[in-house]
């Protein structure tokens, strides 16, 4: 927004600023560049804690006209703590473990029944791929938390 003095008003700089920050966490999750723990520690205190027992934070939720662009998460997993199975609609994830190992499961459903088609260990700077309407699980495979960036490609329809 632009004041009647020509400036940019003070809502419009602390929001350009708060995309700017955004932008610097996600360059830095995805190219590997170190990035202060404090930055992580503080992210996961804003964070929502999810019934299941993991925490997640949006950094990106892009929309245009209503159709959703792309998203940008960051998750906690303790050990232990899972997603539950779930597809992400039509949407294309992709996902880099930041911190710790996670344990990927991909199932496939047969006359109404989830079955367990593979699971492996994905360690931090390993990224995954979930395919559209794929059906998968991530579980924190501890002792530290693990922390997962997952990027979703259109953005999700809820
Ligand atoms: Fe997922």
């Amino acid at each position: 927004m632009i004041t009647s003095s020509g400036g940019f008003d003070r809502l419009s700089v602390t929001w350009l600023k708060d995309q700017l920050y955004r932008w610097r966490v996600l360059a830095a999750l995805v190219f590997s560049i170190p990035l202060n723990t404090r930055v992580l520690e503080k992210l996961e205190q804003q964070a929502t804690a999810h019934p299941a027992g993991y925490k997640y934070l949006y950094l990106f939720n892009v929309h245009l006209f209503g159709v959703p662009l792309w998203e940008a998460l960051i998750f906690w997993l303790i050990q232990g703590a899972a997603t539950g199975e779930h597809d992400h609609q039509e949407s294309n994830n992709f996902s880099k473990v930041i911190q710790e190992r996670i344990e990927e499961r991909k199932f496939r459903v047969s006359r109404g029944e989830i079955i367990l088609r593979q699971k492996r260990e994905v360690r931090a700077g390993h990224w995954l791929r979930t395919a559209k309407f794929q059906i998968h699980e991530l579980q924190g495979l501890g002792p530290k938390t693990a922390i997962v960036l997952s990027l979703y490609v259109p953005g999700r329809k809820f």
